[in-house]
């Protein structure tokens, strides 16, 4: 075989730069937990000297740090004046917590993935599941902070007002089932806008449950959310006027029996609101950096989820819109469309 020089320098090109990226994420993650990026934003040109004594950190380890990060283009440099700076786009980035675009806690996830590795290379030789609350807690964590700021920006100004009557519903006062819930940042978000609904967020994860009510009394929601360990298809049906699932279907074992169940759970009129990984339907169409994000985390932890609940499907988490309106209209469900798409989700609404 003859080897194409140029396309294998772009090929160890494109490597090197992922490599890069790896230990980059170290380094992203301690300027996280250590307030590098907070101490840099809005302040203009700083000196190493500057940024550790704001940060409270050591100046050697901080000036190398910042080299690293200006490698990457995550601060600007100054030959001239030594200085150091993060600009107004890479504040909102790596400086707010607050941001759509804070996706600094999506590390964690990487760092659950490395911790867990053992546990991968046994379930691929076993073809065993690896159950969600078996993770790394760091998995937890890191995808309930990654989706946090992206549901606050979206799901009440931009993805309940998409849905048909929902908004109007949610005012005047329905019962909702959140079902996957994780740490309940959806559910308290939804709750936070509409004082008049009641709100239940369901997982099977013991942890995140626990997390979620610790989150719901410091958000000063728990008059009206609530928080409980059940299946998805399982959970007491109580005529809900809109059922939930944010990026969770795809890690169930059982998704055609948790969308029967939200059938019979649901109210007359009742919406189920499903939020997926953004994906196309075909593979070839998904060989994109997100869509290479959400493979790898597929591997490792959606489709090892849903081998450990030894049921119907293994979803993966660019299962795609082909693939779960079928599971709604196994379900039996008579209506299903996508209502937006993002460049991270799907969020497509049910009807029976
Ligand atoms: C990727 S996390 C998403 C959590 C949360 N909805 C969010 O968007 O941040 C998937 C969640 O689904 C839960 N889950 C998986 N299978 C489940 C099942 N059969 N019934 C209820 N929850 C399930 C997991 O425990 C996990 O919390």
């Amino acid at each position: 075989m003859s080897l194409d020089q140029t396309k294998f320098d772009a090929l160890l090109g494109k490597v090197v730069a992922d490599l890069a990226a790896g230990y980059g994420g170290v380094m992203i993650s301690l300027g996280d937990k250590l307030g590098l990026f907070r101490a840099m934003a809005g302040a203009g040109p700083l000196s190493s000297a500057e940024v550790a004594r704001r940060a409270g950190c050591a100046e050697r380890y901080v000036r190398e740090w910042l080299n690293a990060q200006a490698a990457a283009g995550y601060v600007d440099y100054d030959p001239e004046n030594v200085t150091y700076e993060l600009t107004a786009e890479q504040a909102l980035v790596f400086g707010d917590a607050s941001s759509p675009a804070y996706f600094l806690p999506a590390w964690q996830v990487v760092a659950s993935m490395w911790a867990d590795e053992v546990k991968a290379i046994e379930a691929f030789r076993t073809g065993k599941g690896v159950a969600w609350g078996d993770h790394d807690q760091r998995l937890h964590c890191g995808v309930a902070g990654f989706y946090r700021n992206a549901y606050k920006g979206s799901l009440v100004p931009q993805w309940l007002p998409a849905l048909d009557g929902v908004t109007t519903n949610l005012e005047r006062g329905i019962r909702v089932a959140d079902v996957g819930c994780g740490h309940g940042h959806s559910t308290i978000l939804m709750a936070e806008a509409y004082p008049n609904s009641r709100f239940v967020g369901f997982d099977v994860h013991a942890g995140s449950v626990a997390a979620a009510r610790a989150n719901a009394q410091a958000a000063g929601v728990a008059d009206r959310v609530r928080f409980e360990v059940a299946r998805a298809d399982d959970y007491p049906a109580e005529d809900y006027g809109l059922i939930c699932f944010f990026d969770c279907l795809h890690d169930m074992g059982h998704p055609t029996a948790a969308a029967e169940h939200a059938a019979h759970a649901l109210a007359e009129d009742g919406t189920v609101l499903l939020v997926e990984p953004f994906a196309h339907d075909r593979v070839e169409d998904n060989f994109t950096p997100v869509g290479r994000l959400y493979y790898s985390a597929s591997t490792t932890m959606c489709c090892a989820h849903a081998i450990s609940e030894r049921g119907t499907h293994v979803l993966g988490a660019q299962a795609g819109e082909a693939r779960l309106a079928d599971i709604f209209a196994a379900a039996g469900f008579s209506r299903f469309r996508r209502a937006l798409e993002t460049p991270f989700n799907l969020v497509l609404e049910a009807r029976p």
